[in-house]
């Protein structure tokens, strides 16, 4: 079938060892266009530019959710690590099910996968609380004759979901922004990592969000690495890291107190830096990972100028918080 043809071969770039930017690049208009082509809607209208507000945080609307594929390192490192994480449990395992929250009206970083791996042995379920995504995503499924596969779509706010009793395997969510503000990837963690088997793999496996130094004066010319130094990492998302929350009586996400974290950083240490910065790193799956500014969803967020009456030393406090706008809450004691 043509269209299918043309989804594995648009798609195939994302799979490459190497990363060739330009070709990239072109492989990621190429996706977009086939998608927006395949399932003959248009995004751009008062329903599609609606997020959607919840007490956790925001779910970005069909367009802007759309608008996701065009960060084309986050999408390749997505693809390449939800792949190899499929291959790895298909080696021990001879059915599996892959949950993917959030999907938009896409399913961006699972439909080039479906097709290059078994129809028997790989479930997958689309999940997604946008009706109008989700409308578009089914259209595109028939138009994609992915009817044979074994695929279900399910309308739903992933943070109050029960998994079923066929426990996914392997689950995949990016509801996130830089410095996981806004939207609500910690809540929809926390309610499925609460369910989920020992074994059940989450892409990303970890998000650390750090505290960083950001130089002074003009960086243009400066590489990245030299503009930014971290300093500590203050809060992390990954099953090791949410141990504790997953255990706390707390029943709705809103209602968990992550520990608050003190850093101190000594007036020597601030020579030559103007500015405190919230540094997000991503680790997709093994490998496959997202440095800092590589994608929209790693860039530095400046949290503050460091004050100028510093004696001693500065102490930042900071502790995530979810709620209807989720964030690393900080405030910084000069001493
Ligand atoms: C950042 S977009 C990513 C879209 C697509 N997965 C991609 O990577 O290109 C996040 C998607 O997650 C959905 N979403 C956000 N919060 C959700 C929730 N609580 N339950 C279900 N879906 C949610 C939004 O509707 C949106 O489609």
């Amino acid at each position: 079938m043509q269209e299918q043809k043309d989804l594995i071969r648009i798609t195939e770039e994302f799979l490459a060892d190497t990363i060739d930017y330009p070709k990239l690049r072109k492989a990621a208009e190429e996706y977009k266009t086939f998608l927006y082509q395949l399932s003959g809607c248009d995004l751009d209208n008062e329903t599609g530019r609606s997020d959607i507000q919840l007490s956790s945080g925001k779910a970005l609307g069909t367009f802007w959710a759309a608008l996701c594929i065009d960060d084309f390192i986050r999408t390749r490192q997505f693809i390449r690590g939800i792949d190899q994480a499929i291959r790895e449990k298909l080696q021990h395992n001879d059915s599996i099910h892959v949950l993917y929250a959030g999907s938009g009206p896409f399913a961006t970083l699972l439909l080039p996968l479906i097709l290059r791996h078994s129809r028997e042995r790989v479930k997958y379920t689309l999940l997604d609380i946008n009706p109008f995504s989700l409308e578009i995503l089914n259209r595109l499924i028939a138009r994609l004759e992915l009817q044979e596969y074994k695929l279900e779509v399910i309308c739903a706010d992933a943070t109050q979901y029960r998994l079923p009793n066929d426990t996914p395997d392997i689950i995949v969510s990016e509801t996130m922004q830089n410095a996981l503000a806004k939207e609500q990837q910690v809540p929809i963690f926390i309610q499925l990592m609460r369910q989920a088997k020992p074994d059940t793999v989450f892409i990303p496996e970890k998000i650390q969000l750090s505290i960083g130094l950001r130089k002074d004066g003009d960086l243009l010319e400066l590489p990245f690495h030299e503009r930014y130094k971290k300093v500590d990492t203050v809060f992390e998302v990954s099953k090791e890291a949410l141990h504790f929350a997953l255990q706390s009586k707390a029943t709705a996400p809103g209602e968990i107190i992550f520990p608050e974290n003190s850093l101190t950083l000594e007036k020597h240490a601030l020579k030559d830096y103007s500015q405190l910065v919230l540094l997000t790193e991503i680790k997709v799956f093994r490998n496959e990972r997202i440095n800092l500014n590589e994608s929209g969803l790693t860039t530095p967020l400046i949290i503050n100028n460091i004050p100028e009456n510093v004696k001693q030393s500065i102490t930042v406090l900071s502790q995530y918080k979810i709620s209807t706008e989720p964030k690393l809450d900080n405030q910084i004691v000069v001493g």
